[in-house]
């Protein structure tokens, strides 16, 4: 398999800081509840007139800044997220026009709810691979503005999320090992959030269940992405998980037998911002020196569909 090298990095998070104390005095919650159920602190939501596009643009120049490189020499656009500003044009589309990106780099989203940026990024490596882009890097996007799908009557949810961006500037590299494993299980039930035929805006989630179906998916997802390179945890510097709850990632820790330093947690600052989660968890361990060459990472997305999908990146 055709590896890929992360080049550059970056994140943007909106301008509303909303702690939990904020949200107690609209539902029925306290900062004590929130912390403990979730290792959730605080997050920010878009304030006024702000949009996916701008953080999802942000995040992109940032990274374009961090890997050295200018929007000409971008081959192909992938956003992950489901919280588009439109049904269509894409997300990407609208980075494509913000960044100046060029007309021969096609723009894409992919929805694969908090598994999406893992997908976004085993999409562009493939294209990368496959020839049908010309250009030497992509630009990959996770970008979300969930704040305006939250009922915020509704404790069991608009505690949890939070708005954000992160990006990645990859290319292609045999250099730097790389897998990664997907899966989904077509059920709808338990995670949902609008849609053209939906009368329901709002996201709606069966926590309990979700959390099962996490704790058993999580593990095992870890586990073939280190099977497939005939890896163990030892030879792994750090997992990402997607930063959903803390104790989600508690209970991977213990299930796969490894040591608490080994995995990120940033719930705390961000709350839950589903494809943007991995991404802004990359570029917040790149700023603090976390990621040096050779570092190795297992990063593992889940969420509604039901998807899961996880991959080994090396820097
Ligand atoms: O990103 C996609 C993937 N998402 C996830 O992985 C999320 C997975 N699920 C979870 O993280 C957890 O299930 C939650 C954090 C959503 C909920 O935690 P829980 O420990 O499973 O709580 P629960 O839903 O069983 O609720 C326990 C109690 C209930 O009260 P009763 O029925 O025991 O009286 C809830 O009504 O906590 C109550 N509760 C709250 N209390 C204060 C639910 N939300 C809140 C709240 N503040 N915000």
């Amino acid at each position: 398999m055709t590896g890929i090298e992360i080049v550059g990095t970056g994140r943007c998070v909106p301008g509303r800081l909303v702690t939990n104390d904020d949200l107690s005095r609209l539902v029925d919650t306290s900062d004590e509840w929130i912390r403990t159920r979730t290792g959730i602190a605080q997050r920010y939501f878009c304030a006024e007139g702000e949009t996916n596009a701008q953080l999802a643009a942000g995040a992109a120049r940032a990274a374009l800044k961090r890997a050295g490189i200018s929007a000409e020499q971008i081959g192909l656009c992938v956003a992950a997220t489901f919280t588009a500003d439109h049904a269509m044009p894409s997300l990407a589309c609208e980075v494509h026009g913000a960044l100046s990106l060029p007309e021969s780099a096609p723009a894409f989203d992919v929805n694969a709810a908090c598994t999406g940026f893992i997908t976004a990024l085993e999409t562009a490596r493939s294209l990368l691979a496959g020839g049908s882009v010309t250009g030497e890097y992509a630009l990959v996007i996770g970008s979300e503005s969930i704040s305006r799908v939250l009922d915020m009557t509704d404790r069991n949810t608009c505690v949890l999320f939070g708005d954000g961006a992160g990006a990645a500037v990859i290319r292609l590299s045999d250099k730097h090992d790389y897998r990664c494993v997907m899966g989904a299980r077509g059920d709808a039930s338990l995670l949902h959030a609008g849609g053209a035929a939906s009368e329901e805006h709002f996201v709606h989630m069966e926590g309990k269940a979700v959390f099962r179906f996490a704790s058993e998916t999580v593990p095992k997802c870890v586990m073939q992405v280190l099977d497939s390179a005939k890896m163990t945890m030892d030879d792994i510097d750090y997992v990402v998980c997607h930063q959903a709850n803390g104790r989600i990632i508690d209970h991977v820790m213990k299930k796969l037998n490894a040591p608490a330093e080994k995995f990120y947690k940033n719930m705390q600052t961000y709350a839950n911002t589903s494809a943007a989660s991995i991404a802004i968890a990359l570029d917040e361990m790149n700023e603090k020196g976390l990621l040096c060459p050779g570092t190795r990472v297992v990063c593992v997305g889940f969420g509604a569909g039901l998807t899961w999908g996880g991959t080994l990146l090396t820097f």
